[in-house]
């Protein structure tokens, strides 16, 4: 697809690799309204990156009847939507046994589900029935959905039953979800990001992120985020890519631990 003069739906567009990822697709001529819970961070988004080519609504992309409200809003103002990236997502640590013999947590469990995986999924499904209301462009393309999972769905850690399931979650829907959308002509893929340099990671002791970065093979640094952003880019514009999820880690496998 191509992104110039089309509107783009991205969550956690705020931050970190959604903010990237917003960057990128504004650069490639498209026009994104960001969803995102972080008003000072989405409102600073807008004022940086341009009002006529940014927008932004604050939403928990958890809330069914928000969401749908708002891509009600974004059809009546903008008129289309032809491309979703979920971004927005949490990350909790606790095992499902704690050293005192506790069991996890069970809401918290529930939040990480209900924010990483019913969220992306509940903005996924309404932004799939927008861009079902688009005319085909001349590659048969209605739309194009990004989703974020995480190395995590496939190597979680010690501590990240809960992030992990999401994560496995979100791959496990990537496929279905392509197929349920193929007569719509709407593309279903997922970037499975490794140790990207987000804030979070950043503001992490420097031995912590040298300990991590030892285990990359190559290169060995933390993702850039505008790597992500320029993989979103090319998810987007290669038609032939569907249905699928890539790791973007610099080929590291995580450790128990
Ligand atoms: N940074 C990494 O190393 C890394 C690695 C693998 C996967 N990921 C995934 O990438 C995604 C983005 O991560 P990041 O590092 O950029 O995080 P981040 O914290 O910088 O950005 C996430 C954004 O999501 C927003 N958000 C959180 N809950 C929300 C909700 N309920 N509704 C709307 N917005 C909400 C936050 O306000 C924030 O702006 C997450 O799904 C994360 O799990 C990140």
């Amino acid at each position: 697809m191509n992104i110039n003069k089309k509107v783009a739906v991205v969550t956690g567009g705020a931050s970190g690799l959604g903010r990237a990822a917003t960057e990128l697709l504004i650069n490639s001529g498209a026009t994104v309204v960001i969803f995102d819970m972080n008003v000072s961070a989405g409102e600073q988004a807008v004022s940086e990156l341009g009002a006529s080519s940014c927008h932004f609504m604050q939403l928990d992309v958890s809330n069914g009847p928000d969401v749908e409200a708002a891509f009600a809003t974004i059809l009546a103002n903008l008129g289309r939507v032809d491309i979703c990236v979920n971004c927005a997502g949490i990350g909790i640590a606790a095992k499902t046994v704690d050293r005192e013999g506790q069991p996890h947590d069970l809401d918290l469990y529930r939040k990480v589900i209900e924010v990483n995986l019913i969220g992306t999924f509940n903005v996924s499904r309404c932004a799939a029935a927008a861009m079902a209301k688009n005319e085909p462009d001349e590659k048969t393309e209605r739309g194009v959905i990004v989703n974020t999972a995480s190395i995590a769905a496939f190597d979680g850690q010690m501590g990240q039953v809960a992030y992990a399931a999401t994560k496995g979650g979100i791959v496990g829907m990537t496929l279905p979800m392509a197929r349920d959308l193929s007569k719509q002509g709407i593309r279903v893929n997922t970037i499975a990001p490794g140790v990207m340099a987000t804030p979070l990671m950043l503001a992490a002791p420097q031995n912590v992120q040298d300990g991590i970065v030892a285990n990359i093979p190559f290169p060995q640094r933390l993702g850039a985020p505008s790597e992500f952003g320029q993989l979103v880019v090319h998810i987007t514009e290669n038609s032939y890519l569907n249905g699928e999820t890539i790791r973007l880690d610099g080929g590291v496998r995580m450790q128990p631990r």
